[in-house]
C-alpha cells in the first residue's frame, strides 16, 4: 500500500462538516507572555494557546488563514509590512516615549529587519494569523507608524487583537484613529467575530483610538490592561 493511498484515506476520513471540539471549552483570548517574547512586537508577542488539533483543522479548512492586504482610507494607505520598511520605521518609531505603555524600547534598523522577518514568517501556531501593516500618509508619501492584528480562534469564532503605534512627530493628527477604523472595517470583511485591544487604564490617546474604531471597554483585565472589545455584526 503506497504512501499516496494512505494519505488519501486519511484525508477522506477528515470530517467535511465543521466540527465543534471546543464546545463548552473557554479558549479565551491569546494567553499573555512577556511583551518582548521572542523579540516580536506586541501583541504578536503574546504567546498563543495550543489548540486541539481538530480545532486547528477546522480553522484551516473552514475559516482559512488571513493575510494582510492593502487598506485605503481617506488620507492613509495601510500597506502590508515588508522587511525593507525597517529603515523608515526605525527612524519614525525611534522615540523612547512610544514605549511608555507598551514596554520595550526602540529598535534599530537591523533589529527591526530581523523582527519583521520573524513576523512575516508567521505565527508558529498555524491557527493564528499575524497581519501587519505600515501606515503611509498619502499626501506626504511617508510612513508614519504601524498597525497589526493577531487573529486567533476562540470558542466564539475568530478574534482579532489589534494594536497601533504612530511616530511622535505624526501624533495628534487623527492618523491612529483613521488607521484603526480602516483596520476594523477590513476585519469586518473577514470571518472575524470580534475585535479586541488591551489598553493601559492611563493611556488616554489609545483609549480614544479604540473608541473611534468602535471598541468599548470591558470589565476584563490582562496584565494590568483593560480589554476593549467590538463584536462584529454577522
Ligand atoms: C496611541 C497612539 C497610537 C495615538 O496616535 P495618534 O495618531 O496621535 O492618535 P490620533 O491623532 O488618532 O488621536 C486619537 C485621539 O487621542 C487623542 N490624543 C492623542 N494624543 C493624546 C495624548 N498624548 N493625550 C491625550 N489624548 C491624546 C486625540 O486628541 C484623539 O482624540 P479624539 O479622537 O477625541 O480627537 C500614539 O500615541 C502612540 O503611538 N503611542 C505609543 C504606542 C502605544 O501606546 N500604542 C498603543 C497600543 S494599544
Amino acid at each position: 500500500m503506497g504512501h499516496t493511498f494512505l494519505i488519501s484515506v486519511f484525508i477522506a476520513a477528515l470530517p467535511l462538516k465543521p466540527i465543534k471540539p471546543y464546545e463548552g471549552v473557554d479558549l479565551g483570548a491569546p494567553a499573555t507572555a512577556k511583551k518582548e517574547h521572542a523579540g516580536l512586537q506586541w501583541p504578536h508577542a503574546r504567546r498563543s494557546i495550543r489548540f486541539p488539533p481538530a480545532l486547528v483543522r477546522e480553522v484551516r479548512c473552514g475559516m482559512s488563514i488571513i493575510t494582510a492586504e492593502a487598506i485605503r482610507t481617506d488620507r492613509l494607505l495601510l500597506l502590508p509590512l515588508r522587511v525593507d520598511h525597517a529603515e523608515e520605521t526605525a527612524a519614525v518609531l525611534s522615540d523612547p516615549d512610544l514605549h511608555t505603555f507598551i514596554g520595550g524600547s526602540p529598535a534599530g534598523v537591523d533589529a527591526l529587519r530581523s523582527r519583521y522577518q520573524r513576523m512575516l514568517a508567521g505565527s508558529p501556531d498555524p491557527a493564528v494569523s499575524w497581519c501587519n501593516w505600515v501606515i503611509l500618509l498619502q499626501e506626504r508619501e511617508c510612513l508614519t507608524g504601524t498597525v497589526q492584528a493577531t487573529i486567533a480562534p476562540s470558542a466564539d469564532g475568530l478574534v482579532a487583537e489589534i494594536a497601533w503605534v504612530v511616530g511622535t512627530p505624526w501624533q495628534r493628527r487623527g492618523i491612529a484613529g483613521e488607521a484603526a477604523r480602516g483596520l476594523v472595517a477590513w476585519l469586518g470583511g473577514k470571518p472575524v467575530r470580534s475585535v479586541i485591544a488591551h489598553i493601559h487604564p492611563d493611556h488616554e490617546a489609545s483609549a480614544a483610538v479604540a473608541t473611534t474604531a468602535g471598541l468599548t471597554p470591558t470589565d476584563q483585565w490582562q496584565d494590568g490592561e483593560i480589554r476593549w472589545r467590538l463584536d462584529l455584526e454577522r
